[in-house]
């Protein structure tokens, strides 16, 4: 079977089920461009709030998301984000801007400015789509979807462990609870709600290494001719 030409593969799931890694050392693997849409909506939450637009002023929010002056750099194995020229990589991190992100992502018309604009990365030779409705919403026709899960309780540990190395601080029961509060508000929205597409292949990464679930993506992908087999 002949290789579709900018295939994507998307992967979706709640924060810190490791798809953030899994999805950038795919992409690597592969040599295919990634998309984090999560880095967006961090991105126009932090411009919002820079703006002194109010987080729930929908026209002014999905104005500021038509024209969000980000850019995003990859270099190497690392992408920066830069806005208005100014690199946010480290900033947009920050719980706090996770908050901001999660509180613009509701909002219908703020997510349709946005598709566009992602939908805008599949090129060739291919895509890792990171998200939340990468293969509900904005590529429903990828041939290869993913969902990665974790239970609430390991993925605040690898949270806590994450911002304790990157010099945040942490607490780990409130993170636990943070991250049962956001998956709640993902799940139940009625705008683009984070659940498995149909056809998506449901991973639970409790207790797989970052190698394990990688190799098992790999492997489907191959097995599905998206990419040669070595
Ligand atoms: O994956 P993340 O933690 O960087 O995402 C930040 C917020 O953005 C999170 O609350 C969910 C939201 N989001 C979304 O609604 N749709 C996406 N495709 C990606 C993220």
């Amino acid at each position: 079977m002949a290789p579709v030409n900018s295939p994507v593969l998307a992967i979706d799931g709640p924060s810190s089920s490791g798809k953030g890694t899994v999805a950038r050392i795919v992409a690597s693997r592969l040599g295919w461009h990634l998309l984090d849409s999560g880095a967006l909506y961090r991105v126009l939450g932090l411009h919002a709030e820079q703006q002194g637009v109010a987080l729930d002023d929908e026209p002014a929010v999905e104005a500021l998301a038509r024209r969000l002056p980000v850019q995003f750099r990859e270099e190497g194995d690392d992408t920066r984000v830069l806005l208005q020229g100014t690199d946010i990589s480290h900033v947009i991190r920050d719980e706090r801007v996770g908050e901001l992100a999660s509180r613009v992502a509701v909002m219908q018309p703020v997510r349709d400015a946005l598709l566009a604009r992602q939908q805008a990365f599949a090129e060739a030779p291919g895509l890792v789509a990171d998200g939340r409705d990468m293969g509900t919403v904005v590529f429903r026709d990828a041939p290869l979807k993913i969902f990665l899960t974790a239970s609430a309780e390991e993925r605040a540990r690898r949270r806590y462990n994450q911002l304790k190395e990157k010099g945040f601080d942490a607490n780990l029961p409130a993170l636990v609870e943070d991250i049962r509060a956001r998956d709640d508000r993902d799940m139940q929205r009625e705008v683009a709600p984070l659940k498995p597409a149909d056809d998506a292949i449901v991973i639970d990464s409790t207790s797989l290494s970052i190698d394990d679930v990688v190799n098992r993506i790999l492997d489907e992908a191959a097995r599905r001719s998206l990419v040669q087999s070595a």
